[in-house]
Order: structure tokens, then sequence, then C-alpha cells
């Protein structure tokens, strides 16, 4: 299957829209932090033929099949193997001192769920890895045999938010002594066996939650949108703009205080003129965050969860 098949990029013309008003200059540069299969990269470079586009993934297969994908825009586009925090050094790296836009469709790609080899889906059996970029880093499968019970639990319930973590916990604990994990089936039956009759009515399947916490440990996830979207508000020009897309309301918690933290005064109350320093660097592009249509969802079963915010630079930083 060719990768933009498997792909339907999430909320692509709102995006494109969002960020349209910043990259319609003659050597406008946009970077696309997540480019996965590359569905949001084309479009930007086929809707604004003035700009360049600089893309960045941390997985190798993802950055070979968007690369043949995007070929025939020649230089415009720069594919660079790299995690989104690293976007100040990729940009230093490239000599591009600020952006006019970037893009964040983040968490895992459909091509990531579809390869069951790789241990994302809960759905399929496959050897529980999880790893985005998998040279490096260690897999799920380490994470639930070695980590201690205390930090499991801690996890499956600040990444997971899952509330029978002490449940799911004290039974992998008893089953890893027996044998460590490997495999994704035996991990889901486990969870399925330990959740009381009520927890698994509340709809889905019941290892959701589970996988989503291992997903995020693994790939250290919410330290990489933490540090990434403030980067990426600071590379941006002024009159630029940011748009991203969440899929879980962790990484949204985290987009919505930057931004609100951006778009808000830093005076000290009281004072009757407020000094440029504290006036706000950003204006909020959407009001709360914007979801997917029903029709989109309809068609595109993976655009449900997403939550998308945007906002524009507006203010050097000068603080
Ligand atoms: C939802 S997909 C992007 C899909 C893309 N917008 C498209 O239209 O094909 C997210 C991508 O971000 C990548 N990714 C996730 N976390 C990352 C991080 N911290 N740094 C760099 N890439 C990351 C994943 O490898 C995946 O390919």
């Amino acid at each position: 299957m060719s990768s933009n098949a498997r792909h339907v990029p999430v909320m692509l013309q709102r995006c494109l829209d969002m960020l349209a008003p910043a990259l319609t200059a003659p050597g406008a540069v946009v970077v696309d932090c997540t480019l996965g299969a590359g569905g949001h990269s084309e479009a930007l470079l086929k809707t604004f033929p003035d700009a360049r586009l600089v893309a960045l993934d941390r997985d190798p297969t993802a950055l070979a099949l968007a690369g043949e994908r995007l070929a025939p825009y020649g230089d415009r586009a720069t594919l660079v193997r790299a995690v989104y925090h690293e976007l100040p050094e990729v940009l230093e790296r490239l000599g591009i001192p600020k952006v006019q836009g970037v893009l964040f469709d983040l968490g895992v790609s459909s091509m990531q769920l579809d390869e069951a080899d790789r241990g994302f889906a809960y759905a399929q059996d496959a050897p529980l890895d999880m790893r985005m970029d998998q040279t490096t880093g260690i897999s799920a499968a380490e994470v639930l045999n070695t980590y201690p019970p205390g930090e499991l639990v801690r996890i499956l319930r600040q990444y997971g938010e899952e509330k029978q973590a002490k449940r799911i916990v004290s039974a992998i604990v008893r089953e890893r002594a027996k044998e460590p994990f490997s495999n994704s089936a035996r991990l889901v039956e486990l969870i399925r066996d330990a959740l009381p009759q009520a927890a698994k009515r509340t709809g889905g399947n019941p290892a959701k939650r589970t996988f989503q916490a291992l997903r995020i440990e693994v790939n250290a996830e919410l330290a990489s949108v933490e540090a990434a979207i403030p980067a990426a508000v600071a590379s941006l020009a002024v009159g630029g703009r940011i748009a991203v897309l969440s899929y879980q309301s962790l990484e949204d918690r985290i987009v919505k205080s930057v931004f609100a933290a951006g778009a808000t005064s830093t005076a000290p109350p009281g004072l009757p003129v407020v000094p440029e320093q504290y006036q706000p660097r950003l204006k909020l592009l959407t009001r709360g965050a914007e979801l997917p249509t029903e029709e989109e969802i309809a068609e595109n079963r993976r655009a449900a969860p997403a939550r998308l915010r945007g906002a524009e630079r507006i203010r050097e930083d000068i603080r």
C-alpha cells in the first residue's frame, strides 16, 4: 500500500487555513514537526508554492516513505530525522533564524499502528516494542518487566488515566515473575482478566489506557511535547503561526497552557498602562480547541479524538 493511501491527514483544510496568512510571502518557511506519512507536508507544499518546508520525524521508516512522496518537490522540502524538541538545533544547523509556520500532528501515526510488528496496537498480537525510533531506547516489554510496581502504577495513572492501575500492576508483577512479557496478546488478556466487570463496561478495549501509558513512557512523549511547544513558539517570526493537533487530554493540556501563558500579559496587577515587555507574545487563533466535523470522523475514525489549537506570534521576545 502506498504511504498516502494509509493515512488521511486529520483536519487538513482547517490546518492549512489557519497557517495560510503566514505562508503566502515568498521565502516563508514552514516546519512540519511530525512528518509521518507526509500528508500534511505534501498539502503544505502544494497549497503554498512559495514556501519552503522543513519536516521532522524521529521514525526512520516514516522519513524514508515520506521522502519518496515529497521527492517531486525537490529542494523545497528538507527532511530531518530528529525528535521535535530538537527543533532549535535543527533550525540553527539549517541557518534558519525564524520561521513563519509550525505544525504538530502529535501522537502515533496510522503507519505505525498498522505495522503490527511494532507493537503499538492492542488489537493484534505482536512483540511489545512501541518505540517510534527502533534504533534507540527501551521497549514496552522492558518497561513492563523491569520497572518497580510503584513506577508502573504512576505511569498507568498519569499517562493512561487508568483508574484500575493498582489492580493491573499487581497482575503484571505476579505474571512477570512467572515469565517475562514479550507479546501484546498476553498483556491484553491479563488486563481483561484483572478488571472488574463494571470497569469493562465503560466502553472501548480495556487495554487501551495501558497501551497509551506504555507508549507515552517508552517514547518520553509528554516531556518532548512540553519542551517542543515553547521552542516552536520561540522560533516563530512575528506574524508566524502555529497549529497543534493533539489526540489525548494530557498533550492538549500542555498545548493549551503554553498558548494561554503566551497570550496573557505578565504585568504586575494594577499598572495603568501595560509596558511593552509585559504584553502578550501570542494571539490565540482558536477559542478552546477545535474538533473535527462529524463528516470527517465518519470518513476517518482516527480523527475522532483530535483537538486543534492555533496561535499567532504578535510580538518579539523582549523580556
Ligand atoms: C500522527 S503522525 C503524523 C502524520 C502526518 N501529519 C501525515 O499527514 O502523514 C505523528 C508522527 O510524529 C512522529 N513523532 C512522534 N513523536 C515525535 C517526537 N517527539 N519527535 C519527532 N517525531 C515524533 C511519529 O513518529 C509519527 O510519524
